[in-house]
């Protein structure tokens, strides 16, 4: 699988490890084990902290069995290395639940609950106890990381990086780089994503970044659809899977990614931008408090077998049709809706090169959002809006200036050889 291509060539390629040798990820579940596992891989001696060892005995031999994968396709054809890989790779990794053991490396990535206190504390009592060069990252999925590190002395030394699940496999990492963040840290930072596998792209200390911020209004649109019950899960599932091409249905892909992350996320984003859009989900909230978090509790909106995903069959429906519709447009109205992309690209928190590239190998969409709003045609989807505007006055789907500005200046996208790229120079 192409996904994998991007770490498999790049194990030994790495300015970056002249500055970072030794890495400790702290928080050992779905994602730290995940960043531990390609830091490893990468030659770097890793050591996971988790406050649970039951955590720590679950990640080394959740490594065990991903790396084993990986090795499959590094070395396929020689028995020999493909034991060496994992066994190499194991051996760079060790696990401790005292934090205080694992301080004195050159980086350290924090990967715990996705609430603001506890990152705090971590990070008040690392800049204690870590020496001067350590830089840290926090992997929050939506929490602003100058407000993780208020307390830290060292900020030109923190920032974040955040890593995409599953880690081993997804090619992005978005380098959230702060206004106190110094340069030469900005530099570590994206040359270590780099020797570890992954494209680098950058943005401001946002809400949601890059990814989130667009995964986020997707997947709550779809959670509210299924709640009002106008379409089945199953079937909203097929629907973005054959329809819009993405790899995982929003029910697949809240389960995957854990409904209590995903409510976190939410509750952040609404708290932040105050966009009803990421306004509480009640469903949500209820299955989060049933302890239903998904894969990793073996039941969240589908139930898993032995906490691993069940293949599902892609099942089509005549209402597959029709959800694929509506989802398809919420979810290119959170692409070129006022909000995320005003934020993201006036303000020029991301480019819309790198916005592309983070929903490509971030959550591995056949076509960057603002392509397709290209492909699809900048006066389609400004109709598409306005029809979905005055239906629903739901704020998501408002007018976008820059979307006006190009369609009254003739800017279709790939019809008119100009939109939001512009098609003639690449000629
Ligand atoms: N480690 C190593 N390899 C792995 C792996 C892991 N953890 N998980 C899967 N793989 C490998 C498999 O071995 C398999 O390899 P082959 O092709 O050689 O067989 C390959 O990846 C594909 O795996 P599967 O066949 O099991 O399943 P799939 O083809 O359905 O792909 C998937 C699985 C990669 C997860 C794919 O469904 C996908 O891309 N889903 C979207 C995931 C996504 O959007 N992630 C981002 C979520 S948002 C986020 O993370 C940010 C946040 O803050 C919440
Ligand atoms: P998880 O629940 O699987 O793992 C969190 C781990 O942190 C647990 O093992 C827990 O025991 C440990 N922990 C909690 N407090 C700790 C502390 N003070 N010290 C050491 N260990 C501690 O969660 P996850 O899905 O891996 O998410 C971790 C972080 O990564 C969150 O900030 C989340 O938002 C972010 N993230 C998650 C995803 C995703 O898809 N799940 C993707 C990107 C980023």
């Amino acid at each position: 699988m192409n996904k994998l291509i991007g770490f498999t060539r790049k194990f030994s390629s790495s300015a970056a490890l002249n500055s970072v040798k030794t890495v400790t990820v702290v928080g050992g579940g779905l994602m730290g084990s995940g960043i531990a596992q390609v830091a490893a891989q990468a030659g770097q001696n890793v050591t996971i902290v988790d406050i649970k060892p039951e955590l720590l005995d679950h990640a080394q031999k959740s490594i065990q069995n991903n790396l084993q994968r990986v090795a499959k396709k590094v070395h396929k054809d020689d028995p020999i290395k493909m034991e060496q890989f994992v066994k190499e790779s194991i051996s760079r990794i060790k696990i401790t639940t005292n934090v205080e053991e694992a301080a004195n490396v050159d980086l350290i990535v924090e990967a715990i609950v996705e609430k603001l206190e506890p990152k705090q504390e971590l990070f008040n009592k690392l800049d204690k106890i870590s020496p001067e060069h350590t830089i840290f990252a926090t992997n929050t999925s939506s929490i602003s990381v100058n407000a993780i590190g208020s307390g830290i002395k060292r900020k030109d030394r923190f920032g974040g990086l955040h890593f995409f699940n599953p880690v081993p496999v997804m090619r992005l990492l978005e380098v959230i780089k702060t206004e106190s963040m110094s340069e030469e840290t900005y530099k570590i930072m994206m040359e270590w994503g780099k020797s570890v596998g992954k494209t680098c792209i950058t943005c401001k200390d946002t809400p949601g970044f890059v990814v989130n911020r667009l995964l986020g209004p997707y997947s709550a649109e779809a959670l509210r659809l299924y709640e009002r019950g106008d379409a089945s899960k199953e079937d909203i599932d097929i629907g973005m899977k054959l329809g819009a091409g993405y790899p995982m249905g929003p029910f697949e892909l809240a389960d995957y990614t854990g409904l209590d992350t995903n409510k976190y996320v939410l509750e952040v984003l609404h708290k932040l931008t105050n966009n009803p859009v990421f306004r509480p989900i009640p469903l949500l909230d209820k299955m989060v408090s049933e302890g239903k978090l998904g894969v990793k509790t073996g039941e969240g909106f589908y139930k898993y077998k032995k906490y691993k995903g069940e293949a599902r069959l892609a099942r089509t429906s005549t209402n597959a049709f029709q959800c694929c519709v509506v989802l398809c447009q919420s979810s290119q109205a959170n692409i070129a809706c006022e909000d995320p992309y005003c934020i993201l690209v006036t303000k020029s928190d991301a480019s819309a090169k790198d916005i592309d590239t983070a929903m490509k190998l971030g959550a591995g969409y056949p076509m960057g959002p603002l392509e397709l709003a290209d492909f699809t045609g900048l006066d389609t989807k400004q109709s598409v809006l306005a029809t979905l505007y005055k239906e629903t006055q739901n704020p998501v789907f408002g007018p976008i200036a820059l979307l006006d500005k190009l369609v009254a200046e003739g800017k279709f996208g790939r019809k008119t050889g100009e939109g939001i790229y512009n098609y003639l120079e690449k000629i």
